[in-house]
C-alpha cells in the first residue's frame, strides 16, 4: 500500500506518560474500508494508539492525517471516528434502546424510522426484543454487544474497537466475530481493531500490525505474518514453530544451502540467502509442514526420528520427535486422513518413523 490510497497515515508517533514512552515511532498507514488489527500482549500500547486515532490523547511527536487532513488541531467529537471502549462504558440509567440510539438524539429523525434502525441493530447483536431492558439488567457480554450497536448506529467513517468481544463466550464471539465482518464488508466502514488474540486477528483482518514495547514488530496480512514471520517473537507469538540453528553455505555453485542442526543440508535458493558464506542464522518451521511416516519417505530434505510423546486430536494427532544431534524434540502436527495415520499418532514412545518437509517451507532468521 503507498501513502496516497492511506484513508488513516500514522507518521513518526510517539507518547509519553511522563517520562514513560508507550508509543515509540509508530508509522503506518490504513486504507479506506480495511479491517486493520493492532495485535499484542497487555501493555503493548495498543489502547494509547486507538485513543490517539479517536483524538482523546494527543501525539507526543508525529502527526495522524485521516483523509489527507492533520488531525491534531481537529477535537474528538469533529473526528468521524467512533470508539468502542475496552470497558463497556454504557449509561446504566437509560434501557437498551435509548443507549443504542443516543448519537442519534441530535438527528430528528422519525420515531418510526429511529426505531427501524433500533431494531436492526439488536437483530445485529442477537438481542432482539431487548429494547426495553435497563441496561444495569444486563450480563457483560451483553453490555459488550449494546456498546458495539450504539457505535455502529452512527455508520461512522471510522469504528475503533478495543477488545469489543472480550468479555463474549466463545460460541457468542465466534458469531459475532463473523457478523462484525460481514457488516464490515456490508457499510465498508474503516475498522481499527484492538485484540489480543491472535485467532481472533487472523480470522478478521485484512492486515494486522503486531506490537510489543510501544513500536510495530511486523506489519503484514495474516498469511505473510504466518508464512514468513520476521522474527523469532513474530513467529512465537502466531501459532508453533520449531526453531534448529543454522550455517549458511553457499560454496561458489549455484546453489545456495543451509547446514541445519538435526535436519542436515537443505538446499535454499541464493535469491533467499541474503547473508554471507558461514553466517549463523535460525531455520524454522512449522509443525505442519512436516510429513511423518512408517517408512523411509524418497523425498529429501528427511531425516529418522523416535515417538516421544503423541496425542490423537481426532481430525489431526500431535506428536514430539525426538531427532539425533537436537535436543529439543520437533513438535510435529499432522492431519488424520486415514486409518492408518491414526494407528500412527497410537504409536509408543520410543517407536522409529521418519520426518520429510519441502525445503520451501523453511523460513530463515536472524541467529539468536
Ligand atoms: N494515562 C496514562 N498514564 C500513564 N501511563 C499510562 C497511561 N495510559 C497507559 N499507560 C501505560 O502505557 C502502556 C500502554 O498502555 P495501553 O493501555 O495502551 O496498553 P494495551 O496494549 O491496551 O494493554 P491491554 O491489553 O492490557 O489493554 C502501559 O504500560 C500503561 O501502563
Ligand atoms: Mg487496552
Amino acid at each position: 500500500m503507498t501513502s496516497s490510497d492511506a484513508y488513516i497515515s500514522i507518521r513518526n508517533v510517539d507518547k509519553y506518560f511522563g517520562t514513560f514512552q508507550a508509543i515509540d515511532d509508530i508509522s503506518m498507514d490504513i486504507a479506506e474500508g480495511e479491517f486493520f488489527s493492532l495485535l499484542g500482549a497487555s501493555g503493548c500500547g495498543k489502547t494509547t494508539l486507538l485513543r490517539m486515532l479517536a483524538g482523546f490523547e494527543s501525539c507526543s511527536s508525529g502527526e495522524i492525517y485521516i483523509d489527507g487532513q492533520p488531525t491534531s488541531d481537529i477535537p474528538p467529537h469533529r473526528r468521524e471516528v467512533n470508539m468502542v471502549f475496552q470497558s463497556y462504558a454504557i449509561f446504566p440509567h437509560l434501557n437498551v434502546a435509548d443507549n443504542i440510539a443516543y448519537g442519534l438524539r441530535k438527528q430528528k429523525l422519525p420515531r418510526a424510522k429511529r426505531q427501524e434502525m433500533i431494531d436492526e441493530m439488536l437483530d445485529l447483536i442477537a438481542l432482539p426484543g431487548y429494547g426495553k431492558r435497563r441496561a444495569n439488567e444486563l450480563s457483560g457480554g451483553q453490555r459488550q454487544r449494546i456498546a458495539l450497536a450504539r457505535a455502529l448506529i452512527l455508520r461512522p467513517k471510522v469504528l475503533l474497537l478495543d477488545e469489543p468481544l472480550g468479555a463474549l463466550d466463545k460460541q457468542l464471539r465466534e458469531q459475532m466475530q463473523l457478523e462484525l465482518r460481514a457488516l464490515q464488508r456490508q457499510v465498508g466502514i474503516t475498522f481499527v481493531f484492538v485484540t489480543h488474540d491472535q485467532e481472533e486477528a487472523m480470522t478478521l483482518s485484512d492486515r494486522i500490525a503486531v506490537m510489543a514495547g510501544g513500536r510495530v514488530l511486523q506489519l503484514d496480512t495474516p498469511l505473510g505474518l504466518y508464512e514468513n514471520p520476521k522474527s523469532r517473537d513474530i513467529a512465537n507469538f502466531i501459532g508453533n514453530m520449531n526453531f534448529f540453528r543454522g550455517v549458511v553455505r553457499r560454496d561458489g555453485s549455484r546453489e545456495g544451502a543451509i547446514d541445519v542442526e538435526g535436519l542436515g543440508v537443505i538446499p535454499v535458493p541464493l535469491e533467499q540467502l541474503t547473508r554471507p558464506d558461514g553466517a549463523p542464522v535460525q531455520v524454522a518451521l512449522r509443525p505442519e509442514k512436516f510429513t511423518i511416516t512408517p517408512d523411509e519417505p524418497e523425498t529429501a530434505p528427511r531425516v529418522a526420528g523416535k515417538v516421544r510423546d503423541s496425542a490423537y486430536l481426532g481430525e489431526r494427532s500431535h506428536f514430539y520427535i525426538e531427532i539425533p544431534d537436537k535436543e529439543e524434540p520437533v513438535a510435529v502436527s499432522s492431519p488424520n486422513l486415514t486409518r492408518n495415520d491414526r494407528k500412527l499418532a497410537e504409536a509408543r514412545t520410543g517407536k522409529p518413523i521418519w520426518l520429510s518437509f519441502s525445503p520451501e517451507s523453511i523460513v530463515i532468521l536472524d541467529a539468536e
